[in-house]
Parts: C-alpha cells; sequence; structure tokens
C-alpha cells in the first residue's frame, strides 16, 4: 500500500522524488522500491527517516508498527504530520506510543491510489489544526477521492473501499470468463469488460443517480438484461457482496480488538 501511494503521489506531483525518503524492512525490497521510483530508500532506516521528514506515512502491517513507533518516537516532533495507513490499529494507540502531543491521522486508502484513483477515508486525533486536516485531505484527493469520517467508521470502510478492488478485480474476471464462455478472444473480453466497470462507475458518479435507476435503464422488457439479472438475484450478487463487505468489517473490528487487547497485556 505504501509503495503504491508513493508511485501516485510521485505521478500527480504532490511530491518530488527529491522530497521522499522511503523506509522498508529489506535490502531486497529496498532495491526494488528505489529501481521503481528512483527514490531514496533504506531498509532498517527508520529512525534516520522520521528524523530528516515532515510528514511521515506509516504503511507497515498492523502487528508491525507498534515496534516501529517504539523505534521512531524519539525522532518524533509535535511539528511533523504522522499518517497511519495501518488498519486495525487505533489513534489512542498510536498517541500512546508517539509518546507525545502531536498531529496524528489515520487513512485507509486502496490499491487505485497507484493510478490517481484511489477511494480514500480519514480521520484525525485531537492535535490537528484545519490546515494539517486540509493538507492531508489535499494529499489523498492528489491520487483519486478522500472522505473524512469519524474513527469507529474506518473497520467498515476498511471491509468495502480498503479491500473492495479485490472484489471488483473478481468481478472482471469473472466478466472476462463469461466473455471467453461465450467464445470472444481473451482480449476483447478484456478490454469490453474493464470499460463495462470504469463506464458504469463513471455514469453513476456523473448523473448522481441510485445505480438501482440506471439499472433498470439498461432492461428491455422481455430483453437480455431482464433474464441476466433474473439469474444474477436468483444466485444472490447482491446479498453476496453485502455479506462480503460485512464479514470483512467485523474481521478488522475483532482483529482490532485482538490487538489492542495483546498491546495491553504486554505493557
Ligand atoms: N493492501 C491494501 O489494499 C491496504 C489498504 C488500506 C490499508 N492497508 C494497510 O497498509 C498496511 C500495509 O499493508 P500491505 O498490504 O501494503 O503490506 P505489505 O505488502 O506487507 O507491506 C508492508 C511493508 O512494510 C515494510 N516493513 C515491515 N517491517 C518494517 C519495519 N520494521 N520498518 C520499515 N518497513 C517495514 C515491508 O518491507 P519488506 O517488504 O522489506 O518486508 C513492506 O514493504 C497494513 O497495515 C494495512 O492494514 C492496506
Amino acid at each position: 500500500m505504501g509503495s503504491a501511494l508513493l508511485g501516485g503521489l510521485l505521478k500527480t506531483g504532490f511530491v518530488s522524488a527529491q522530497d521522499v525518503v522511503a523506509t522498508v524492512r529489506t535490502t531486497e525490497r529496498a532495491a526494488e522500491v528505489r529501481a521503481k521510483y528512483a527514490v531514496p530508500v533504506t531498509a532498517g532506516g527508520n529512525r534516520e527517516a522520521v528524523h530528516q521528514a515532515d510528514v511521515i506515512i506509516l504503511a507497515t502491517k498492523p502487528h508491525v508498527t507498534p515496534k516501529v513507533m517504539d523505534e521512531i518516537h524519539e525522532q518524533l516532533r509535535p511539528n511533523q504530520i504522522l499518517i497511519s495507513l495501518v488498519a486495525a490499529l487505533p489513534l489512542r494507540v498510536l498517541d500512546t506510543k508517539a509518546r507525545k502531543a502531536m498531529p496524528i491521522f489515520r487513512a485507509i486508502p486502496n490499491l487505485p491510489v497507484i493510478v490517481e484513483e484511489g477511494a480514500t477515508a480519514i480521520c484525525n486525533n485531537a492535535y490537528t489544526t484545519s490546515s494539517q486536516r486540509e493538507y492531508v485531505g489535499n494529499l489523498f484527493r492528489s491520487v483519486g477521492v478522500a472522505v473524512e469520517v469519524e474513527e469507529d467508521q474506518l473497520d467498515a470502510v476498511t471491509g468495502l473501499s480498503g479491500s473492495g478492488p479485490a472484489y471488483v478485480y473478481m468481478v472482471i474476471e469473472a466478466f472476462i470468463a463469461g466473455g471467453l464462455k461465450m467464445g470472444l478472444s481473451r482480449e476483447i473480453s478484456t478490454k469490453l469488460a474493464e470499460q463495462t466497470v470504469l463506464g458504469a462507475a463513471k455514469h453513476v458518479r456523473t448523473t448522481g443517480l441510485h445505480p438501482a435507476i440506471l439499472r433498470d435503464e439498461v432492461i428491455t422488457p422481455g430483453g437480455t438484461t431482464i433474464v441476466a439479472i433474473h439469474e444474477l438475484e436468483r444466485l444472490g450478487l447482491r446479498s453476496m457482496l453485502i455479506s462480503a463487505i460485512e464479514l470483512a468489517t467485523k474481521h478488522a473490528q475483532e482483529r482490532g480488538k485482538a490487538l489492542v487487547a495483546k498491546l495491553e497485556t504486554h505493557e
């Protein structure tokens, strides 16, 4: 996720390569990221990177992040901005781990930030100013859409848009398989499938209409679309996706609770 966000931010010019320092765990990954984005990347250089930063973006796995915070807390300063992309790790834990009053944001972006079409939800702790909130909003808006939410809604965001690209990739994959089954070439199936998803999403956004109204516009009485929709309803497409988001949200909630409980036991 960190790499995707870096790629998007460099592409839009929100940041320049000379203003970025990236860190990873392994030298192999450092070489990969350096080659891909032409930015300085260090393995094991978290403290040095934080020391020279105005804005720090944390994109480590939830169970690793508390250790990273313990490693960098002495370099953190109240005039920096810390943005955590980490699902499941609450602001109060980040506040405690920072060991000082400083502006901290949580953001749940998704992978399409790499193509400047990300969907990000953001919340903040008590030490942020309106100009810092604007800056962080602009950072994520430069690579897509950004909304502000209450922190207790971030697990639902994780279930919907954080994991959501994976569901849509599956839909595109299935469209392609359907085209192949019906004799279209892979190339043509892929082109038509990806554009159908892109076009439908753009249509919803541009018209501002409820998707059910737009779906109805595609239906001709006795036509092919209603036959297909009947089959999708019979197999429970909508119900399936609602349940998937519900399950993913609950999983994020439970993982968060387990992580906090584990951290509190060790303190
Ligand atoms: N994936 C998504 O779509 C998505 C969406 C929203 C939020 N998130 C959040 O983003 C975070 C990262 O997820 P991911 O899927 O991108 O995981 P990932 O692919 O495993 O990336 C984690 C990165 O952290 C680096 N790292 C591990 N330990 C480190 C340390 N001590 N110091 C510096 N870097 C270290 C790893 O470096 P090495 O490669 O060298 O091990 C790796 O590059 C998670 O907390 C997740 O909740 C992900």
